[in-house]
C-alpha cells in the first residue's frame, strides 16, 4: 500500500463524472514502481464548481491536476500561463499549480496521439499526406492542431454539426480545412481519426469509406471497447490500425514528468490498462 507522508506530492484528475477513468490507474502503477514519493487521485467538482474547485488548489495544495471532460476549455481559461500548444488546442488537459500562484496549462493530446501513431503505426509520416479527423469537439481540435503543426498537408475536419467545424477550421487556419463527410474527402488521405464519441460501448462508430482509402492509418480516441467497430471495420479493409488506449497512456507521460518530476518508469502499463477494461493484450 502507498505510504502518505507530509512529503507525498499529491496531484490528480478532475472530470464529471470522472469514476471511469484510467489515469488513476497508469499514474499509480508508474509512482509505485518509480518510488517516487506521491499519489494521484480522482476529483470529481460540481460541473458548475470547477473554477471555485480550481482557485481553492492554486497555490500549491496539489502539484496539478489532469483534467477531462467537460472542463479542458474552462481549464485553460483559468490558467494564468498556458503553454503556446494549450492556447492553440483551445484546451488544456494538465494544470500546475506553482508555489507563486501561477496555474500553468498544456495540452498533452495532441503529443500523445503522434506517439501513438509512432508506436502502433511505425513509419507512419504525418507530412505524407491529408488527414481526415471526424468530430468537431476538444479532442478534435488538439489532434488537428497537432497534426498540422507535425506537417500534415492538409486536415480535413467532418462533424455531425457542420458550422463546429467551420468554426474549428477558422479558427486554427492554414491546413485546417472543414468538409463534407463524402468520398472527396477521403482522397488520397494517410490518416483517419475518430474524435467523435461513437462506437462507446461497442455501439457503431462513425461512417468512413475505408475500402476507397488504400494505405490509410485509422486512429480511434474511443477505448471502451479497445477494439472498436470503427476499427474492428478499419482493420477488415485492411487498413493499420491505431487505438486509444495507446493514445491514454501516450498523453499521459509528459503529465506524469510535469507532475512528479521524472519521466515515467518503463513498466507495461497498457497490462494493467487492459486488465481494468476486462480485454485480452
Ligand atoms: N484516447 C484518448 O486519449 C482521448 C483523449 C481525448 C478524448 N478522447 C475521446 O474522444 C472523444 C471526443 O472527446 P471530446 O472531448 O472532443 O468530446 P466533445 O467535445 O464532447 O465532442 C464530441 C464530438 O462527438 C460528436 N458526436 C457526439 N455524438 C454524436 C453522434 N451521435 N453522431 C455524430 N457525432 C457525434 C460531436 O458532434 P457535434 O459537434 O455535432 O455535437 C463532437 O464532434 C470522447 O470519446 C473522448 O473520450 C480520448
Amino acid at each position: 500500500m502507498t505510504r502518505i507522508t507530509g512529503a507525498t506530492v499529491v496531484a490528480g484528475v478532475a472530470g464529471a463524472p470522472v469514476g471511469h477513468s484510467l489515469s488513476p490507474l497508469i499514474h499509480n502503477a508508474w509512482l509505485a514502481a518509480s518510488g517516487v514519493d506521491g499519489v494521484y487521485v480522482p476529483f470529481s467538482p460540481r460541473a458548475d464548481g470547477f473554477a471555485a474547485f480550481v482557485q481553492g488548489l492554486a497555490g500549491g495544495v496539489v502539484r496539478g491536476l489532469n483534467v477531462t471532460v467537460p472542463f479542458k476549455e474552462e481549464a485553460l481559461r483559468l490558467a494564468t500561463r498556458p503553454t503556446p500548444r494549450a492556447e492553440r488546442a483551445g484546451a488544456a488537459n494538465l494544470l500546475i499549480f506553482e508555489s507563486d500562484g501561477e496555474i500553468a496549462a498544456d495540452n498533452t493530446d495532441g503529443e500523445g496521439l503522434l506517439a501513438a501513431l509512432g508506436a502502433q503505426a511505425p513509419g507512419f509520416d504525418p507530412r505524407a499526406g491529408p488527414a481526415v479527423i471526424l468530430g468537431a469537439g476538444g479532442a478534435a481540435r488538439g489532434a488537428a492542431a497537432a497534426l498540422a503543426d507535425a506537417g500534415a498537408p492538409q486536415v480535413r475536419i467532418i462533424n455531425r454539426t457542420p458550422e463546429r467545424a467551420v468554426d474549428l477550421a477558422r479558427s486554427l487556419g492554414g491546413a485546417v480545412v472543414a468538409a463534407k463527410l463524402d468520398v472527396a474527402a477521403f482522397a488520397d488521405t494517410r490518416l483517419i481519426v475518430n474524435a467523435t464519441s461513437l462506437g462507446m460501448g461497442g455501439l457503431v462508430g462513425p461512417a468512413a469509406p475505408f475500402h476507397r482509402t488504400p494505405g490509410a492509418v485509422v486512429l480511434d480516441m474511443v477505448y471502451r471497447p479497445l477494439r472498436t467497430e470503427f476499427l474492428e471495420r478499419a482493420r477488415k479493409a485492411g487498413l493499420v490500425t491505431v487505438d486509444g488506449l495507446e493514445m491514454l497512456i501516450r498523453q499521459a507521460e509528459p503529465s506524469f514528468a510535469a507532475l512528479f518530476g521524472s519521466a515515467p518508469p518503463p513498466i507495461d502499463v497498457r497490462t494493467v490498462c487492459l486488465a481494468e477494461l476486462g480485454e485480452t493484450p
